[in-house]
């Protein structure tokens, strides 16, 4: 079986992309400090996938656990999830965020080359496009200077990896620009566990539903938009999943020195009254919430074009708006009252 190395593999995304992998064939082998995952999540891969899923317990900005990890296993590439990703906490520790996220990305890639490991898969993320002047967005829509720290490590290292290639390295890289990653697992096995009060707007709104939160304040509702509030393009987390093994596949067969992104989103933008009406009614609870002011730093309104991430990698979202709501919920549901 194929080894691909899941940076961050006990996080949201990287979770739900090691029973994907497996899904497909591969066997993952994650990384995590577990700063901001809980190792409750393995106990959740191995319910689903009937077998525990290798993992190490340690930090990518370690030279030489990267580097064991590299000998120790026959590894064919790697998805680079793991990152500090609080856009608000950014802007308080930006010198952790610039550390966390680019020396990692740094010591990774110097890890490949040293052992011959050629095929990266990249977590960027459609902040990088700020308020785009088209909508919807296209992967050659230019970007925009950063929002916030958190913002420019993506740009920085979107950067790095286009100038490795251009070195005349022997990697092959995509980077995937993710949009609104929404939704559980079907089992309800793992999920998003947002540390603290959760900054996005999924999470809260499904626990506002269980009664962890009192109520939730919609940022603004005189924005541009067709009801007054932001629009973003959900998809789902297993969507975005599947991506990153259309991602490893594609990269197999193409020649050294590849670099490519992708949009990865529906093409559909919603807006946060959609998505509070859309959970009212997949979980049957009316949402208690008020309409508050503008959030600084909110982009209006930004939703992909997916055209290229459909032509090239022959991948399509399988999932709705509600399929996500409803597994965010069920998610939710099995977490109980529980705070992370
Ligand atoms: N969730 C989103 O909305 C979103 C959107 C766009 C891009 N992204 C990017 O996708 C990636 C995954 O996001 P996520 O939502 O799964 O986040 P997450 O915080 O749930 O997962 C990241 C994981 O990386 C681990 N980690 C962080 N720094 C580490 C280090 N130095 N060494 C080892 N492990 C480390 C954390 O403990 C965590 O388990 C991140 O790079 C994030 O910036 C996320």
């Amino acid at each position: 079986m194929k080894q691909i190395l899941i940076t961050g593999g006990a996080g949201y995304i990287g979770s739900h992309t090691a029973v994907a992998l497996v899904n497909a064939g591969f066997e993952p082998i994650i990384i995590d400090n577990f700063s901001n995952s809980n190792k409750n999540v393995l106990q959740g891969l191995e319910a689903i996938l009937s077998k525990p899923v290798k993992y190490y317990e340690g930090d990518c900005n370690d030279r030489k656990m990267m580097e064991k990890i590299f000998k120790e296993n026959d590894l064919q590439g790697v998805i680079h999830f793991a990152a500090s990703k609080a856009v608000g906490e950014s802007t308080q520790i930006p010198l952790t965020y610039y550390s966390n996220n680019i020396n990692s990305l740094i010591i990774l890639l110097e890890t490949m080359k040293e052992f011959g490991v050629k095929d990266i898969v990249f977590s960027s993320s459609c902040t990088v496009y700020g308020q785009p002047d088209e909508l919807p967005v296209k992967e050659t829509t230019p970007r925009k200077d950063a929002e916030s720290p958190y913002g420019n490590t993506k740009k920085i290292c979107e950067d790095i990896l286009t100038d490795h290639i251009k070195s005349g390295a022997e990697a092959r890289v995509i980077a995937l620009r993710y949009f609104n990653p929404i939704g559980a697992h079907p089992s309800s096995k793992i999920g998003e566990l947002p540390l603290g009060v959760p900054a996005n707007l999924v999470p809260f709104v499904t626990q506002t539903g269980a009664g962890i939160r009192e109520k939730i304040t919609v940022f603004g509702d005189d924005y541009n938009t067709p009801d007054g509030t932001c629009i973003r393009d959900y998809i789902h987390v297993m969507d975005l999943a599947d991506a990153h093994v259309k991602s490893i596949e594609y990269l197999a067969d193409k020649k050294n020195n590849f670099f490519d992104l992708f949009n990865v989103g529906t093409g559909n933008g919603n807006s946060v009254m959609e998505v509070i009406k859309a959970f009212e009614k997949v979980s049957g609870k009316p949402l208690n919430y008020e309409i508050g002011a503008r959030r600084a730093g909110d982009i209006e309104k930004v939703w992909a074009n997916t055209d290229k991430v459909s032509s090239v990698l022959g991948w399509s979202p399988k999932y709705g708006l509600e399929d996500a709501l409803k597994d965010a919920w069920n998610w939710q549901l099995h977490l109980g009252k529980e705070k992370v």
